[in-house]
C-alpha cells in the first residue's frame, strides 16, 4: 500500500521525516533507516493542523490508549494501525513510598501494564505500522528484550516474519515471549551493540527491516505517547521532574521532543519537566558523558549490570540524549544494582507495584537525587517504570517456608 493514497483526512498530520544531524528532509515515502549522514530521522507534524482535532476535550473522548493521539503518529488511517489493544497505563499516586524517600508528591507511571509487559509496545505498535504499511515482510530487531517480546508480537500481529537477536545473558522470559509469538530467535555471545552488529551485517542480504533503537524512525513516535498521556492525566500540566531509565534512550529523547509538540499543540505552556537520565553503575555511557561536559557518549567497556534493559554500552542517540537533558536542567545519576532490586523489594511492599529493575534503578535513585539537592520535598516527580516487575520473576529469592498442609498426616493414615 501506497503511504500517500492511504492517507485519511486529517487523521494524522505526519510530514516527512528530518536528519536529526542536518536537518535535511525526507519523503515517508519507503522504508528508511539513518540518513546520508548516519543520523537518526526523526518525524515531523503539521501541528497546526493537527491542533485543530487535536484538543484535549476531544482526545479525552477517545478510546484510551496511545493511538488517541493518532493526529501525531504516522499511521494514515485506522485500518493501518497495528495494535494489541494498549490502553493507557495509570500514573500512580504513591504516597507511602514518597514519604520513605522524601517525595510526598511522588508518582509512578506503570508502563508493565501493557501488552507484552513493558513500554516497548508503544514504540513497536508504531514501527511494525509503518513496517507493514510500507512493504516491509520481515523484520530484525537486536534487543536486551522487552522490545524483542514487542517487536515479535507486533510482527505477527501484522503478519510479518521476525528475527530477534538477544545477548547470552538476557532473561528467559524474553526468550520465551518471542517463541511463543512465533519469531526466529538467535541468542548472541556477547552484549546488544554486537546483536546490532549481527543484523546490521545481514538485514540487506536477507531482505529484513531493521528495527534498531533510532535506527527505526517510528519507534521513537510511539513512545512519545508516554508524555502525552502523562500530561492529560495530569490535567494539562508537566511535573516538575521525570526519573527514566536509560539504555538506548528512545523514552527519554522521545518525551523531550513531545512537550514541544504538546506546547505547540495548545496543550502546555513553556514550562518544561527536569529530564533525570537513570543508569547503572556498571554501565553508564551516558552519565560519564554528562559528568564529563561532552556532546557524545563512548563506548562502555565490559558493561555489567543485571537491568538487561541498561545494559547498553553504546547509545547511538547519545547527543539526543545529552541535550534532552541539558536543556531540560536535568541530570544524570548511575545506581548500583543491589540498590534498584531493594527498590524492587521496597517499592512492591509499599505500594503493591511491580517494578522492573529499572524501575527500581529510578527508584533507587530518588534517595540520592534529594541528597544532591536534584530533587526537592516539594517536586511533584514522576517515575517511569518501564515493565512489570513479573518479567524478572527468575531473579528474585524468595525465602517462604513449606509446610504440610492441616491433616496431611490423618489423610495419609486414611
Ligand atoms: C525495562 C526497560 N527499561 C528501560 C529500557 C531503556 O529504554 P530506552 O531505549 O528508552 O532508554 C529498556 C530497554 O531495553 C527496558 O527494557
Amino acid at each position: 500500500m501506497n503511504h500517500a493514497s492511504a492517507v485519511m483526512k486529517g487523521y494524522s498530520a505526519f510530514l516527512d521525516l528530518e536528519c536529526a544531524r542536518t536537518g535535511e528532509r525526507f519523503p515517508a515515502d519507503r522504508l528508511r533507516n539513518l540518513s546520508p549522514a548516519g543520523a537518526p530521522l526523526l518525524a515531523r507534524y503539521d501541528l497546526e493542523a493537527a491542533a485543530r482535532t487535536l484538543r484535549p476535550e476531544a482526545a479525552a473522548r477517545r478510546a484510551p490508549g496511545m493511538w488517541r493521539y493518532h493526529e501525531v503518529l504516522p499511521a494514515p488511517s485506522p485500518e493501518a494501525v497495528v495494535t494489541l489493544g494498549e490502553g493507557m497505563t495509570p500514573l500512580l499516586e504513591v504516597p507511602r513510598l514518597g514519604a520513605r524517600v522524601g517525595l510526598p508528591h511522588l508518582l509512578v507511571k506503570d508502563e508493565g501494564q501493557l501488552p507484552t509487559g513493558s513500554f516497548k509496545a508503544r514504540g513497536l505498535s508504531a514501527a511494525l505500522t509503518m513496517a507493514r504499511l510500507l512493504g516491509a515482510r520481515e523484520v530484525a530487531i537486536p534487543t536486551a528484550g522487552n522490545a524483542g517480546g514487542a517487536a515479535a508480537a507486533y510482527a505477527s500481529r501484522a503478519g510479518l516474519r521476525a528475527h530477534i537477536f538477544l545477548p547470552l545473558d538476557a532473561p528467559a522470559v524474553h526468550k520465551v515471549e518471542c517463541t511463543l509469538a512465533g519469531a526466529e530467535v538467535t541468542v548472541v555471545r556477547g552484549f546488544i551493540h554486537q546483536c546490532g552488529e549481527i543484523v546490521a551485517r545481514r538485514a540487506s542480504g536477507e531482505g529484513w527491516f531493521d528495527l534498531s533503537t533510532f535506527k527505526e524512525p517510528y519507534r521513537v513516535e510511539g513512545k512519545k505517547t508516554m508524555a502525552y498521556e502523562m500530561v492529560e492525566q495530569l490535567g494539562g500540566e508537566v511535573p516538575d521532574a521525570i526519573v527514566y531509565p536509560t539504555g538506548g534512550g528512545t523514552g527519554l529523547v522521545a518525551m523531550w521532543r513531545a512537550f514541544a509538540e504538546l506546547e505547540a499543540l495548545g496543550w502546555i505552556g513553556p514550562r518544561r519537566p527536569r529530564m533525570i537520565s537513570v543508569q547503572a553503575e556498571g554501565c553508564a555511557p551516558l552519565v560519564r558523558a554528562f559528568e564529563a561536559g561532552a556532546e557524545g557518549a563512548s563506548l562502555w567497556e565490559q558493561p555489567r549490570t543485571l537491568a538487561s534493559g541498561l545494559r547498553v554500552p553504546r547509545v547511538l542517540a547519545d547527543f539526543l540524549c545529552l541535550r534532552a537533558i541539558r536543556q531540560s536542567g536535568g541530570t544524570a545519576v548511575a545506581v548500583p544494582d543491589e540498590a534498584m532490586f531493594a527498590a524492587q523489594r521496597e517499592a512492591g511492599a509499599a505500594e503493591g507495584i511491580l517494578l522492573c529493575p529499572e524501575g527500581g534503578a529510578c527508584v533507587a535513585a530518588l534517595r540520592l537525587l534529594r541528597e544532591r539537592g536534584d530533587l526537592g520535598r516539594e517536586d511533584r516527580v514522576v517515575v517511569f517504570n518501564t515493565a512489570t516487575g513479573l518479567k524478572y520473576a527468575d531473579m528474585i529469592s524468595v525465602d517462604a517456608p513449606v509446610v504440610d498442609p492441616l491433616g496431611a498426616k490423618d489423610v495419609e493414615a486414611r
